[in-house]
C-alpha cells in the first residue's frame, strides 16, 4: 500500500509517498524559517497561512517524482499532533479532503511517534524493544519503545526542551533562529575554556533540566569581551553540557533497562557532537546506536506516511471528524487493533 504523508505541526510543510514494499518513494519540503526569523520564533498564523499556500503544490511534486496516479494511493496520515492547532489544522483539513475525494481511508498520527520510528526507515534498521531518546525542539524524552503503540516514558525535561535551550543559547550568542545548527557549527570553533553544569546527573533518576545552561550561557557571555572566539568558546562549553548530559542518562537508561539498542531522533540529533558521544557511549555499553539519516532527524513527511502506513496496514481507522491535538503525551499512545 502507498501511503501519502502529510506534515504541518510547526514550520515545515513536509509531504512524502511511503510504499510497504519500496519503502520512501519521495519526499518534499518547504521550510518557513526565513519567515519566523524576523520575529526570533515561529509566528502561529504566519505558519498556518504558509501551509495552506504550499501543501498542495508540495503532494503535486511528490506524485510527480514518484511517477505515481492518485488512483495508486490507499490512504493519507497527517500529523494530528502535538504541534500548532492551526498548522496542524491545514493538515488534517487537506488529508481528510483528498482521502474522502480518492475514497481512502485517513489518520491522524502523533508527531513525536513519527520522529520515534524514522530510524526503521533507515536500511539497517533497529529491533525492537530498544531505548529512545527523542530530542526535539519542543520535547525531550527518554522513551522505553516495546513495540508499536507501546511507549514507556522513562525521563523527560522538567522545563526547556533539548532544541529549545540551543535555540535560546543561539540567540544569545546572536544567531539568528532556529540557533541549534548555528551553535553547533560555532561550537567547531570552540574551546574547553568554561566549564557548565551537567544538569541534574548529581542525583539519581532521568528526568532532565535545561533551562539553568541559558543562565550559564548568559554569565560566560557578560564576563567576556564578547569576541567570536568568546562566543565560539561558550558554544563549545554549552553543546558539551547538553551532549554529556544525554550520555550520563543515556547511560544509566540503558544499565536500568537491560537494553542493547540504542536510538536517538528528532531535530537535535542531527548534532554532530551528540551522535559522536552516543556512539562511543553504545561501544562502551555493548549497544548499537541507530539513527536517521540527517533530513530525516528534523521534521519530515517521510516518517508520518511510515507510521500511518504501519498503523492503516494493522486495520486502524478513525471516523470522518476533524480533530487535532496541540497537547498529546506520547504515552497515551495505543497499538493498532
Ligand atoms: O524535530 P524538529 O525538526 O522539530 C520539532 O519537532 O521541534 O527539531 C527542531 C529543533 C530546533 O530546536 C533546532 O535548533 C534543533 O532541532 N536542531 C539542532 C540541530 N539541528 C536541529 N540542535 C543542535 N544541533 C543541530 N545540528
Ligand atoms: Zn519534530
Amino acid at each position: 500500500m502507498i501511503v501519502l504523508g502529510i506534515e504541518t505541526s510547526c514550520d515545515e510543510t513536509a509531504v512524502a509517498l511511503y510504499d510497504a514494499q519500496r519503502g520512501v518513494l519521495s519526499h518534499h519540503l518547504h521550510s518557513q524559517v526565513a519567515q519566523h526569523a524576523t520575529y526570533g520564533g515561529v509566528v502561529p498564523e504566519l505558519a498556518s497561512r504558509d501551509h495552506i499556500r504550499h501543501v498542495l503544490p508540495l503532494i503535486d511534486a511528490c506524485l510527480r517524482d514518484a511517477g505515481v496516479g492518485t488512483s495508486a494511493i490507499g490512504g493519507v496520515a497527517y500529523t494530528a499532533g502535538p504541534g500548532l492547532i492551526g498548522a496542524l489544522l491545514v493538515g488534517a483539513a487537506v488529508a481528510k479532503g483528498l482521502a474522502w475525494t480518492w475514497g481512502v481511508p485517513a489518520l491522524g498520527v502523533h508527531h513525536m511517534e513519527g520522529h520515534l520510528l524514522a530510524p526503521l526507515l533507515e536500511t539497517r534498521p533497529p529491533r525492537f524493544p530498544f531505548l529512545a531518546l527523542l530530542v526535539s525542539g519542543g520535547h525531550t524524552l527518554l522513551v522505553h519503545v516495546e513495540r508499536l503503540g507501546v511507549y514507556r516514558i522513562l525521563g523527560e525535561s522538567q522545563d526547556d526542551a533539548a532544541g529549545e535551550a540551543f535555540d535560546k543559547a543561539a540567540m544569545m550568542l546572536g544567531l539568528s533562529y532556529p540557533g541549534g545548527p548555528q551553535l553547533a557549527r560555532l561550537a567547531e570553533q570552540g574551546r574547553a575554556r568554561f566549564q557548565f553544569p551537567r544538569p541534574m546527573t548529581d542525583r539519581p533518576g532521568l528526568a532532565f533540566s535545561f533551562s539553568g545552561l541559558k543562565t550559564y550561557t548568559y554569565h560566560a557571555l557578560q564576563n567576556t569581551a564578547q569576541s567570536q572566539q568568546d562566543k565560539a568558546d561558550i558554544a563549545y562549553a554549552f553543546q558539551e553540557a547538553v551532549a554529556e548530559t544525554f550520555v550520563i542518562k543515556c547511560r544509566r537508561a540503558l544499565q536500568q533497562t537491560g537494553l542493547e539498542r540504542l536510538v536517538i531522533a528528532g531535530g537535535v540529533s542531527a548534532n554532530r557532537r551528540l551522535r559522536e558521544r552516543l556512539a562511543a557511549l553504545a561501544q562502551e555499553c555493548s549497544a548499537e546506536l541507530y539513527c536517521p539519516r540527517l533530513e530525516f532527524c528534523t521534521d519530515n513527511g517521510a516518517m508520518i506516511a511510515y507510521v500511518g502506513a504501519l498503523r492503516l496496514a494493522a486495520g486502524q481507522r478513525e471516523d470522518q471528524a476533524l480533530s487535532v491535538r496541540a497537547r498529546w503525551p506520547l504515552d497515551t499512545l495505543t497499538p493498532p487493533p
